[in-house]
């Protein structure tokens, strides 16, 4: 499948690094065509992974990951153009974080609103859901690294993307189909992005990103 990776940070890389391996072609999309570390990245990855722009990349990309930092992300979908993002799956990933005070970041949106829907009000026409967001990259693209079942919020206003979005995330990440959580909505990404403030704390006295969310009923 075509994949497109909107963001050049360690996200974007580890994404983009997995799916080339799976078999895709990846498309990392940055503000400028030949950003130096997408450029890095389409070196090391090999002959299925691509750079451009924001645009080049959301017209590549039959699936879309949106990897960009939160305060730059509807900066960044704007950028990678309605028409691109229109009847595509967006797998969002952003955080609202605000780190303009210091650690630890506060949220810049929250309560009564969420980034996931600003993205979705913004797009009406794309299908956003709002998943991985509260786990550690590198967990992400392997939950073999912390032992036992943990899970994966889900949420958006599209049953057949999130569908979509869970199928692909199982099959190319390794993660098991009853480790995602439908938390409904795209409103549920308030919750959903509430969290980091707890995960933030969680790996400041843990001193690493390597755990999980794990809910027992
Ligand atoms: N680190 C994790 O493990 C983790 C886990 C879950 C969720 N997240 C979330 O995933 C996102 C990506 O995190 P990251 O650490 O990989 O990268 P990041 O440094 O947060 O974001 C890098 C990307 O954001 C773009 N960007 C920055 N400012 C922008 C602006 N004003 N307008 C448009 N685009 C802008 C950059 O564009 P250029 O390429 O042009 O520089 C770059 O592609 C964040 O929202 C983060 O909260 C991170």
């Amino acid at each position: 499948m075509k994949v497109a990776i909107l963001g050049t940070g360690m996200v974007g890389e580890t994404l983009g690094t997995k799916l080339v391996q799976s078999g895709h072609e990846v498309m990392m999309g940055s503000r400028k065509t030949g950003n130096e570390k997408a450029l890095a990245w389409v070196q090391k990855a090999g002959s299925k992974a691509k750079q451009g722009s924001f645009a080049d990349a959301a017209a590549f990309g039959e699936i879309i990951f949106n990897c960009t930092l939160g305060a730059g992300a509807l900066e960044a979908l704007k950028m990678a153009g309605e028409k691109n993002l229109a009847n595509r799956v967006l797998i969002d990933l952003s955080n609202p974080l605000d780190f303009s005070k210091g650690m630890p970041p506060t949220l810049f949106v929250c309560n009564s609103d969420s980034l996931g829907e600003q993205i979705q009000r913004a797009f009406p026409q794309t299908k956003v859901v709002k998943a991985l967001n509260t786990l550690n990259c590198k967990l992400m693209v392997d939950p073999t690294m912390v032992p036992g079942d943990h899970n994966i919020f889900v949420a958006g206003n599209d049953n057949a993307a999130k569908e979509k979005v869970i199928a692909f995330l199982a099959e190319n990440f390794g993660w098991k189909t009853k480790a995602f959580i439908d938390v409904g909505d795209i409103t549920a990404a308030r919750g959903t992005e509430a969290l980091m403030l707890l995960w933030i704390r969680l790996m400041g006295k843990f001193q690493h990103g390597n755990f999980n969310w794990s809910i027992a009923k």
